[in-house]
C-alpha cells in the first residue's frame, strides 16, 4: 500500500507518468461508460476536518464509480469524536478498522501524516493546513499536460496568496522535475512563496521572478495559476482585508495573455477571476475540477497497489 502525503513523493518521473497515464485511461473509460469496478468490495472513508466541495466530492465520486462503498464525516471537527478531544492517531486507529483507504483533510500542517504510522491502510492527505495538498497538485499536473500537451518549457505565473497556497507547495517539487520551466511568483511580499519551496528551485538552478507586476507576468506566461487569499489562515482579519482583492484577473487582461495559454485555479474563487472570463477558451478551471475525478480514481488505485 502507499500513503499519499506530499507532492514530493511524486517527484519521480516514472511513477508520476504511470499515474497520469492511468488517469487518462480512466477518463476514456468513464466517457465510454465502461469503468471497471476495480474497488469492488472496498470501503473508502473520507474524514474532513475542514470545508471542501471538490476534493471530498471528487474522491467520493471516484470511489463510487470504481465500485467502492463509502463512509464519510464531512464536518469531522464538530461531528466526530475529535470534538470530544480524540487525537488524530486514535481516530485513525479506529477508522482503519472500518475502511480500506482513509482520505483526510485537517487544518493543522503535518497532521494527516501523523495518522500514517498507526494505520495499516493507506492514508491520503486531502490538504493539511497551509502545508500540502498533493492530490490537487497531481490533478493540476494532469491538467497542464492535457491543456499544453507537455510539462516542459512552460512559463508559469503563480498569483495571489503563495504563502498559504498548499496546492502550489505540493506542485513545485513535481513540476520542477521537468526541464525548461520558469516561474513568476506574483504576490504581495507578505504572502510570498516560503523559502523552503523556493529552495527546491534554486537547488535545481531554475529561475524564478518574485514580483507584484501582474501584467508583465501575464504577457510572458503559458499557465496562469490564480489562488484564493486563504482567509481562514490569517491571524488578524485587517491583514486579510488588505490583501484579499489585490490580484483580480479581469476580462481586459485576456488581451495581454498569449493566445495559447491556460488560466487555472484550484477553486473556490472568491474575487480572483472575473466570471466574464469563463467563456474564454483559456479559462481552464472548471476543466481542471473535472480532471480531479480521473486523477483521484488513479490515486485511489495507486494507494492500494492496484496500479
Ligand atoms: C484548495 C484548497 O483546499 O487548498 N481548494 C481545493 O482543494 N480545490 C484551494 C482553496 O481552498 O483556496
Amino acid at each position: 500500500m502507499n500513503h499519499i502525503l506530499t507532492g514530493g513523493q511524486f517527484a519521480d518521473r516514472e511513477l508520476l507518468e504511470k499515474i497520469l497515464d492511468k488517469a487518462e485511461e480512466l477518463e476514456n473509460l468513464k466517457k465510454k461508460n465502461t469503468l471497471p469496478k476495480l474497488l469492488d468490495g472496498k470501503v473508502v472513508a473520507t474524514l474532513f476536518f475542514e470545508p471542501s466541495t471538490r476534493t471530498r466530492l471528487s474522491f467520493e465520486s471516484a470511489s463510487v464509480r470504481l465500485g467502492a462503498g463509502l463512509i464519510s464525516t464531512e464536518n469531522a471537527s464538530a461531528n466526530s469524536s475529535a470534538f470530544k478531544g480524540e487525537t488524530i492517531e486514535d481516530t485513525v486507529r479506529v477508522v482503519e478498522k472500518y475502511a480500506d483507504i482513509i482520505v483526510m483533510r485537517h487544518p493543522e500542517s503535518g497532521s494527516v501524516a501523523r495518522g500514517a504510522p498507526v494505520s495499516s491502510v493507506p492514508i491520503i492527505n486531502a490538504g493539511d493546513g497551509a502545508h500540502e495538498h498533493p492530490t490537487q497538485a497531481m490533478l493540476d499536473t494532469y491538467t497542464i499536460k492535457k491543456e499544453m500537451g507537455t510539462l516542459e518549457n512552460i512559463t508559469f505565473a503563480f498569483v495571489g496568496d503563495l504563502l498559504y497556497a498548499r496546492t502550489l507547495h505540493s506542485f513545485l517539487p513535481i513540476i520542477s522535475m521537468y526541464p525548461g520551466n520558469r516561474f513568476y511568483f506574483v504576490s504581495p511580499k507578505e504572502l510570498s512563496m516560503p523559502d523552503e519551496y523556493k529552495k527546491i528551485l534554486t537547488e535545481k538552478n531554475i529561475s524564478y521572478t518574485e514580483t507584484t507586476d501582474l501584467d508583465e507576468a501575464l504577457k510572458n506566461s503559458d499557465v496562469v495559476y490564480m489562488t484564493r487569499v486563504q482567509k481562514e489562515r490569517f491571524k488578524d482579519l485587517p491583514n486579510y482585508e488588505k490583501f484579499k482583492d489585490m490580484f483580480l484577473l479581469k476580462h481586459e487582461h485576456l488581451k495581454l495573455m498569449k493566445e495559447r495559454s491556460v488560466i487555472m485555479h484550484p477553486l473556490p474563487r472568491v474575487n480572483e477571476i472575473d466570471p466574464a472570463i469563463d467563456a474564454d477558451s483559456r479559462a481552464g478551471y472548471f476543466r481542471q475540477a473535472e480532471n480531479g475525478l480521473y486523477v483521484r480514481m488513479a490515486l485511489l488505485l495507486y494507494s492500494l497497489d492496484i496500479i
